[in-house]
């Protein structure tokens, strides 16, 4: 099905073999988009829940500019990870205060399959992550597709789980991710909170899983026998078949929508390799 809001100049290009992920071309973010191009932006991102902008020379503010076509943009909660300049940066770099590459992961949990702050009233809607100083080796971003999965899971098991709901929960998720413990600031401003198991995408109706790192228990079910369902369906909907790994190369923007998706990184040789990408996340919805 062709892109019919697309203006003529912008392409899409798929980047697997089912309607999961897209790459846009011929648009440059750094320039001041026309309504046109961006409720084309917009319709792709709905459709492939993955898109990929290559060749973009950004500074900071041009991608905090083209974020916000997208929504309001996000404080995070983990608020060591903010640039105070620019708060609405996530910055997550393994470079010390001598410059030089530090040996340890600034942020373990992205390590982990997860979709950004689902231990929010309001989770995330999008991300936009800009590879600044990329890896040679390792240091990639996957991504799985939570719709298709959903799609390809038997009928008798998806009337079993349709109506669970998760509980998300911040603190557990840094305690099972080896990061340093969520503060008590942090803990009370990300109070667990419970969400659907499944969801529906707002705008296109389409349900998709809702789990990940911060899922911590299932509503109503024993905690282990809940672990026990949560990994198995991470474990299932995470096969490659649902999955594209972007490889960064320099100069790119990811955008993903986090309603319909889960991410991680993948690890490097954070002592040797440098690596820094900076990311704006825009407020979402309460999921239904
Ligand atoms: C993230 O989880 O938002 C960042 C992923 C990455 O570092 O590739």
């Amino acid at each position: 099905m062709p892109d019919t809001a697309m203006p003529a100049e912008m392409r899409v290009r798929p980047l697997t073999d089912s309607d999961f992920g897209a790459e846009i071309l011929a648009v440059d973010l750094a320039q001041p988009l026309s309504t046109a191009q961006v409720d084309a932006v917009r319709a792709a991102f709905d459709r492939h829940r993955l898109l990929l902008f290559r060749n973009q020379h950004l500074t900071r503010d041009a991608h905090i500019a083209f974020s916000r076509h997208f929504g309001e943009l996000e404080h995070h909660v983990l608020s060591q990870y903010l640039d105070p300049k620019y708060p609405e940066l996530y910055v997550i770099s393994n470079i010390g205060p001598d410059g030089k590459p530090r040996g340890e992961h600034p942020d373990k949990g992205t390590l982990w399959w997860h979709t950004d702050t689902s231990f929010t009233r309001t989770p995330s809607l999008a991300t936009l992550l800009r590879g600044i100083e990329i890896a040679a080796d390792g240091g990639q971003t996957w991504f799985a597709d939570m719709q298709g999965a959903w799609d390809a899971l038997p009928a008798a098991t998806k009337a079993r789980i349709a109506d669970l709901r998760v509980v998300h929960d911040l603190a557990a998720s840094r305690l099972r991710s080896g990061d340093l413990p969520a503060t008590e600031e942090q803990r009370r401003r990300a109070p667990p909170i419970a969400h659907p198991l499944v969801r529906t995408h707002p705008v296109t109706g389409r349900k998709g899983f809702y789990m990940g790192l911060h899922a911590d228990h299932v509503v109503g079910m024993p905690y282990d026998e809940g672990r026990a369902l949560l990994d198995e369906l991470l474990a299932f909907a995470t096969q490659d078949r649902f999955v594209y790994k972007h490889t960064w190369s320099a100069d790119e923007l990811v955008m993903w929508d986090n309603r319909a998706t889960l991410h991680r990184a993948t690890s490097y040789d954070t002592g040797r390799e440098r690596r820094v990408v900076e990311r704006t996340v825009v407020r979402g919805e309460v999921p239904v």
